[in-house]
């Protein structure tokens, strides 16, 4: 099949180039269509960086991320599964987004991932896991918890995930945190700026087509 690497490490091919474009256009048929050149541009993509480097010390990335739309009410990105959100020998840590509702679609393979909630009384309530295919929803609700925990076809699985409104902290930020599973507490994201400055240096490493600002 025809391949195509955008920046080292990103490559996309035919397969799914066609059902990223197909997967806008019947889930989000508000926005305008995506053509494949505006697909294949290495600006609209970003590269994330996740908490391992590989044996060059280069950080490695985990998922990698196209913004079709971004507003206060709406976010629609594009995403490129490389691996679980758990990786092998950590703890689990399972996550809330800064979005009312967010509604993740496969369009290309899938991934599995387990579910917690709290109840009206705060008990926390693990669901399991669930198996996410093309043609699944996956709608998970600001206060609900999740964590990707294997992906099918790890560079190769695509899905499009289409957020509400953002749901934003005092200061204005997005409003994420996680759960610690130890204690059952809700734990907001650490916004500490020797940890925001060594992520931004990780991020713009892997992503040269993008200039520090
Ligand atoms: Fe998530």
């Amino acid at each position: 099949m025809n391949t195509i690497e955008i920046v080292p490490g990103l490559v996309l091919d035919d397969e799914m180039l066609d059902a990223a474009t197909a997967g806008l256009a019947e889930h989000a048929p508000e926005v305008p269509a995506l053509t494949r050149d505006q697909l294949l541009d290495p600006l609209r993509w970003w590269r994330v960086p996740g908490p391992d480097d590989d044996d060059a010390g280069v950080p490695l990335a985990c998922k990698d991320e196209f913004v079709v739309f971004r507003s206060d009410d709406l976010t629609i990105k594009i995403m490129r599964w490389l691996g679980p959100d758990l990786r092998k020998g950590e703890t689990s840590q399972p996550h809330t987004h800064a979005w009312r509702v967010m509604e993740a679609h496969p369009l290309l393979h899938g991934y599995v991932d387990d579910h917690w909630y709290r109840t009206a009384t705060g008990v926390v309530v693990h669901q399991g896991s669930t198996i996410n295919l093309a043609g699944d929803v996956n709608r998970i609700f600001d206060l609900d918890y999740h964590e990707v925990i294997e992906v099918v076809e790890p560079g190769r699985t695509l899905s499009l995930v289409i957020c509400g409104p953002r749901v934003l902290d005092a200061q204005g930020r997005g409003k994420w945190g996680h759960l610690d599973l130890d204690t059952g507490c809700h734990v907001p994201i650490q916004r500490n700026s020797d940890e925001h400055q060594r992520f931004r240096q990780r991020l713009y490493r892997i992503n040269p087509q993008h200039a520090a600002a």
